[in-house]
C-alpha cells in the first residue's frame, strides 16, 4: 500500500484531458488500490487518476454505501437534476453548490477487464459527474450554481 500526493488547485495538470487505459495489467490493478488508500486517508468519496498526477482514465469512488473502480468511462445516459453541496480533495476549502443529473447510466470496463453498465442515483450519480469532469480536465467548480463564502464554510 502506498499513499499518493494528491495534486492541488492551481497545477496544471489538472487541466488537462486524460488518457484511456489500455491494458489492465497488476501494475494497474496495484496503482488502483494506492488511489483508494490515498483517497481513504485523506477523507475524499472519489478521486481521479490525475489527482494523484496520472492523466489516465481510472477513477475510484466510494461513498461509504457503495464502492467502484470506474476504467475508461463513458456517459451513456444522464437524467433528472440535483443541486447538491460538493467539494473536491484537490481543492482544499473551496466549497460549493453543483447543478447534477440525478440518475447516471455509464459504460466502464471492471478490473477484470470485462465492459459493464452501471446505473446509479443521487449522491453516487453526482460522484460519478464529478470524478468524470476530472477526465476532461474539469473542477467543480467550473460551473457550479454559486461558490459558498468565507463564512458559510465555517458554518459548514
Ligand atoms: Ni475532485
Amino acid at each position: 500500500m502506498a499513499i499518493l500526493n494528491i495534486v492541488k488547485d492551481g497545477d496544471e495538470i489538472l487541466r488537462k484531458k486524460s488518457k484511456d487505459i489500455e491494458k489492465i495489467d497488476d501494475k494497474l490493478l496495484t496503482f488502483i488500490q494506492d488511489m483508494k488508500d490515498t483517497m481513504e486517508k485523506a477523507g475524499g468519496v472519489g478521486l481521479a487518476a490525475v489527482q494523484v498526477g496520472k492523466l489516465r482514465r481510472v477513477l475510484v469512488i466510494n461513498t461509504g454505501e457503495e464502492e467502484l473502480t470506474l476504467i475508461n468511462p463513458k456517459m451513456l445516459k444522464s437524467g433528472g437534476s440535483q443541486e447538491d453541496l460538493e467539494g473536491c480533495l484537490s481543492c482544499p476549502g473551496q466549497w460549493g453548490i453543483t447543478r447534477r443529473p440525478m440518475k447516471v447510466e455509464v459504460e466502464t470496463l471492471t478490473t477484470e477487464g470485462k465492459k459493464v453498465k452501471v446505473k446509479a442515483e443521487g449522491f453516487l450519480a453526482k460522484a460519478i459527474c464529478h470524478e468524470m469532469d476530472h477526465l476532461e480536465g474539469k473542477l467543480f467548480y467550473d460551473d457550479a450554481v454559486r461558490m459558498l463564502t468565507q463564512e458559510e464554510i465555517e458554518n459548514l
